[in-house]
């Protein structure tokens, strides 16, 4: 986690310092299988050797789909230990926190567009306390906020979204690109470990672009469940990433 790193105050003293950068991680997003299914969705990831499932939920204000809550998350986590990594795509996040913690998500990321510093406070507060981790997700048109620039220790995933929330099979969104260097240029800057989480899109013929531009977590709806062999996709898409991160 990067609290435990020490800030950089400048670029120049990165030249010589031995910055790793976090694993790549793929994590599957269920939302583009049969929702009618999704225990299998979750099979196929674990099968898969995916590092997290990306759980997308929807409340039909903040974006213009619905799609299931933690009743859904609670049933799918008492059949997979893996990494549940649940996106929140909801107007007010603060009335369903604690349900979604309590159904078992390992990692809880909010809006941006929908805090501000006092109120991101409060559900990385809560998040941290029960030993979970807190992610940060922006919509393709928002920057980071500045009070998120101040608090970003404590967040231990940026979203980085290259599609508007709502649906899965979208096209990923290239004029996020210079938001995503420039994201990853400054938690590199402050000796960070966020990770970077590229969700919307993510197909193996552009994980090399979100790989080099500091993009680690890849998250992949279409990109692995519309594939004739889902299971093999996510290894495929891992050494697509992990090709283009020995590329440098
Ligand atoms: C969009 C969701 C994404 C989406 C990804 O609202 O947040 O996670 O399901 O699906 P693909 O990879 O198909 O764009
Ligand atoms: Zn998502």
């Amino acid at each position: 986690m990067g609290q435990l790193l020490p800030r950089t105050n400048s670029l120049t003293s990165l030249v010589n310092s031995s910055y790793e950068l976090n694993e790549i991680r793929i994590a599957p997003s269920i939302l583009a299988w049969d929702l009618g299914d999704l225990e299998r969705a979750v099979e196929i990831s674990v099968e898969g050797g995916a590092d997290q499932v990306h759980l997308d939920v929807i409340d039909g204000h903040f974006a213009p789909n619905i799609t299931f809550g933690p009743g859904t998350v609670k049933a799918l986590r008492r059949r997979s230990d893996l990494k549940f990594d649940t996106h929140l795509m909801i107007d007010r996040p603060q009335l369903y926190v604690e349900k979604f913690l309590d159904a078992g998500s390992d990692l809880l990321t909010f809006h941006a567009e929908v805090l501000n510093g006092p109120s991101f406070d409060e559900l990385s507060r809560t998040v941290i306390t029960r030993g979970k981790e807190v992610g940060l997700a922006l919509k393709p048109e928002t920057d980071l906020p500045a009070w998120a620039v101040d608090r970003l220790e404590k967040i231990s995933t940026l979203v980085v979204m290259t599609v508007n929330p709502g649906f899965s099979g979208q096209a990923m969104d290239m004029s996020v690109m210079p938001k995503l260097e420039k994201t990853s240029a400054l938690i590199k800057a402050r000796g960070l470990k966020t990770d970077i989480e590229i969700d919307g899109g993510v197909e193996e013929d552009n994980v090399h672009e979100v790989v080099k531009r500091g993009g680690n977590v890849l998250v992949a709806g279409a990109g692995v469940y519309a594939k004739r062999d889902p299971v093999a996709a996510i290894s495929v898409l891992r050494r697509r990433a992990e090709s283009a991160r020995r590329e440098g």
